[in-house]
């Protein structure tokens, strides 16, 4: 065959590395991390494998094992002793997750990063402070025994946005105080990024960074982290906040008003099913772009691999190369340790 392009040429072992587009490395993961007031030991959950929840007290052991690998980052999530209505546990200064950011950034060199959102601290499991409405059904329900009962195309049953803001203004202030290096909102509440701009600056957290959930959609694939933060909101969903999945104009909308509101970098979530969004934001801006490759996109390749139906590393690294490939800078994983580990020991051919 007389054939002039003949792609093939640069698929030898010896020029593959040298033409190769996308690169991972273990600096690009952040690593979550679930710390669990409720406990003293380790709780296996059985939909993230490798993701116990951790006491305070091995919190550090627990981020050590991270760094090891390589990784760098680490994300705490925090399950509280307690909940309540407005999920005081989230801003107080002996919380859960500021308990442990002090121990981790006393104790190790990993560059904390702090969740900051209401769900896992709140007793109906929503982002938020309740409208009055809401409350009262709520309380109507939990009253009745009935919660599972719930009525999910009630318009009634949603959060106040405003209220809202000043805790989580609050928790991210906490959270800077007890030693995160960057703080990560993720209630999507509008105006959540301006607000704690405002309150880190007042407290004195001028150079603490905000990396936005900006555009967090309104996903089944969050199954699992809803297991292991106990998070699961008691009725209803979250439609009333959190995107609706057919729209990716409005994820450059979030994003911009983000931008405008002093956001640092910005984050798309899920990762996946969503790399369409992640392409648009890298190119309608240009500060950095993070994904979130979520629970269910885990959880998932986990019970496939279990099956023997796909190979989990290999799989694994191929989902985060393809995020990177749409363009993100830095990508949120459960695979960060697993990933890390095999890059660190092979080179990939
Ligand atoms: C909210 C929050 C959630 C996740 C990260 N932050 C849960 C939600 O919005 O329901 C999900 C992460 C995952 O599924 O891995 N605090």
């Amino acid at each position: 065959m007389d054939l002039t392009h003949r792609p093939r040429r640069l698929r030898t072992d010896g020029i593959r590395p040298l033409v190769r587009e996308t690169s991972l490395s273990p600096s690009d993961l952040i690593a979550p991390v679930f710390v669990d007031a409720t406990t003293d030991e380790r709780v296996p959950i059985g939909s993230m494998p490798g993701h116990p929840r951790v006491p305070v007290s091995g919190i550090v052991e627990r981020v050590e094992e991270v760094l090891a690998t390589g990784v760098q980052a680490v994300m705490l999530f925090g399950i509280p002793e307690e909940k309540d209505a407005v999920g005081s546990r989230a801003y107080a200064e002996d919380g859960v997750v500021q308990r442990a950011m002090r121990a981790v950034s006393e104790e190790t060199d990993a560059y904390v990063v702090g969740d900051v959102c209401l769900c896992e601290y709140t007793s109906h499991g929503h982002c938020g402070v309740l409208e009055s409405e809401a409350k009262e059904r709520w309380e109507r329900l939990r009253r009745d025994d009935v919660v599972e009962d719930h009525a999910a195309d009630d318009p009634t049953l949603t959060v106040k946005n405003d209220e809202t803001l000043d805790l989580l203004a609050r928790t991210a202030v906490s959270q800077a105080d007890a030693g995160a290096d960057m703080v990560a909102p993720s209630s999507m509440t509008d105006g959540m990024v301006g607000a704690i701009r405002e309150a880190l600056d007042s407290a004195g957290h001028t150079d603490v960074p905000i990396m936005s959930y900006a555009a967090k959609f309104e996903s089944s694939f969050y199954g699992p982290f809803r297991d292991a933060a106990d998070g699961a909101p008691a009725f209803g969903d979250r439609r009333h906040y959190q995107m609706d999945p057919a729209n990716a104009r409005e994820a450059r909308r979030e994003v911009q008003l983000d931008v405008e509101q002093g956001a640092d970098v910005l984050m798309v979530k899920p990762a996946l099913p969503y790399l369409d969004v992640v392409r648009d934001v890298r190119e309608a801006s240009d500060y950095p772009v993070a994904a979130y490759n979520v629970s269910g996109e885990y959880a998932m390749l986990h019970a496939a691999a279990e099956k023997g139906w796909l190979d989990l590393d290999a799989a694994a690294h191929e989902s985060l190369l393809s995020i990177k490939r749409a363009g993100a800078d830095l990508i949120l994983t459960y695979f960060a340790e697993s990933v890390a580990s095999s890059l660190s020991a092979t080179s990939q051919p």
